[in-house]
């Protein structure tokens, strides 16, 4: 009888679920408050970033004597506290200018997620819309008008607006750096306000798509920010640990490791402040009452099997045809294989699902881009007489790329190809 499960095994896994809750219940709480080991949290110190936060407070100080700060270029690798710094001073200065009566306005902007020329205009217009009664729509008009609405706004008043933006790279390298050349001249064409401009890069090579012009007025100043050593991170960890976790639930051991394999990572501390939340929901869903050095190492491995998930999900079209070429390979037990393996193997699958095939010079390129991303591992290798060729290695489980392809319409059908069958259909 269908559904039909004896009361016996019904008790049984009454009682399981029950010792799931229970446990979960008397086990001692790890956390004391978990969004403090967020990214969007900003804590109220900043240790190691004291030379960063001077220099900016000097650059921007200028405006409480009512001059026009210069505009700054910020750089440093991801995690080096740059968006956080930059809140930091901004928030402070806006909160003496209030006190002293100078009008001065902030404008964060990230272009990661605003990215188009357009959007981050009409950003700046409608952070006014308030006092202007103007509010730009999300699309629509012509950008010359969203640029001649944004001078009006902006000169409605005598004060001082800084434009943040942050993930400035992003917006470059996807429209063109005109917005940045119109944006830094701006100020010739106002009568009351007065603009300066805050750009922030993860990429310091994004300098090289900029107009000389454009960079010379954008990087009046600049200001650096290098990666943190392990002891540093170590500093901003056990700070914001204090009010993350319950007293006595980290090992001593615990920290330090995080800060070295963030370190390890160019010094970022965004990766810390992740190791050390991951370890402690590892450690709180297992009922452990301690966070110890090997949930450190769980959270590590968790970290990157979610980013390579991250990274495969995010790939080309032809990248991820190519990939299950070698996931089928693999599960043919024909790894490792060579170029020319991999190609016949690649074109079967285009034409499966009706997509022309690169030719076999593109596709070892694409081979390289996934072993330089460390998905698969391309060893060359020499033959001899023959020369030399590639070995190529999977370095993910099939199973990973399976359930990540399966959520993707285009490729889905991929996974029901029988290699074997569909090679003798050729
Ligand atoms: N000196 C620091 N003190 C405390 N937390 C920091 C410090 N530097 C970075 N962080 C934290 O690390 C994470 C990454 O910093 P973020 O400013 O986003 O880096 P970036 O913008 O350079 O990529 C954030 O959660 C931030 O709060
Ligand atoms: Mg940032």
């Amino acid at each position: 009888m269908v559904g039909c499960i004896s009361s016996g095994a019904v008790w049984a896994m009454a009682d399981y679920i029950n010792s799931i809750f229970e446990r979960y219940l008397h086990a001692k709480k790890i956390f004391k408050n978990k969004e403090v080991l967020r990214h969007s949290y900003t804590p109220k110190e900043l240790p190691h970033r004291k030379e960063q936060i001077e220099e900016l407070a000097h650059i921007l100080v200028p405006v409480l004597r009512g001059e026009t700060p210069s505009n700054v270029f910020v750089y440093g690798k991801t995690g080096t506290g740059k968006t956080v710094t930059i809140k930091f001073v901004t928030e402070e200065l806006k909160r003496i200018s209030d006190k002293y009566n100078v009008p001065v306005e902030v404008i964060y902007i990230n272009c990661e997620i605003v990215d188009t020329q357009y959007r981050v205009l009409a950003n700046i217009v409608n952070h006014f819309k308030n006092e202007s009664g103007v509010e730009v729509p999300l699309v629509g008009w012509p950008t010359d008008e969203v640029y001649a609405k944004l001078k009006d706004v902006i000169d409605a008043e005598e004060r001082f607006v800084i434009i943040v933006l942050d993930e400035i790279d992003k917006l470059i390298k996807k429209s063109g750096d005109d917005i940045l050349y119109s944006l830094t001249r701006i100020n010739t064409e106002l009568k009351r306000a007065k603009v300066s401009i805050i750009g922030i890069s993860n990429d310091l090579k994004f300098k090289e798509y900029l107009d000389a012009r454009v960079l010379s007025s954008l990087s009046e100043e600049e200001v650096v920010f290098p990666p943190y050593d392990a002891t540093q991170l170590k500093d901003i960890l056990l700070q914001r640990a204090e009010n993350a976790f319950n007293e006595g639930v980290l090992d001593d051991a615990v920290v330090p490791l995080c800060a070295a394999l963030a370190a390890r990572e160019h010094g970022d501390a965004r990766r810390a402040l992740d190791l050390l939340r991951v370890a402690g929901e590892i450690a709180e869903r297992e009922g452990a009452g301690k966070v110890t050095e090997r949930h450190v190492w769980l959270a590590q491995e968790k970290i990157e099997q979610d980013t390579m998930e991250e990274v495969i999900k995010t790939l080309p079209l032809h990248s991820k045809v190519l990939l299950y070429s070698i996931v089928l390979l693999d599960e043919n037990g024909e790894l490792p294989a060579n170029t020319g393996d991999v190609y016949s193997v690649y074109t079967t699958l285009c034409e499966y699902i009706d997509l022309d095939s690169l030719t076999q010079r593109r596709v070892s390129d694409l081979i390289n881009e996934l072993d330089m991303l460390g998905i698969i591992n391309a060893k060359v290798v020499s033959k001899g007489r023959y020369g030399r060729t590639k070995e190529i290695r999977l370095n993910v489980t099939p199973h990973k790329v399976k359930k990540i392809f399966g959520q993707d319409d285009q490729l889905r059908p991929l996974l029901t190809v029988n290699l074997s069958r569909q090679r003798r259909l050729i």
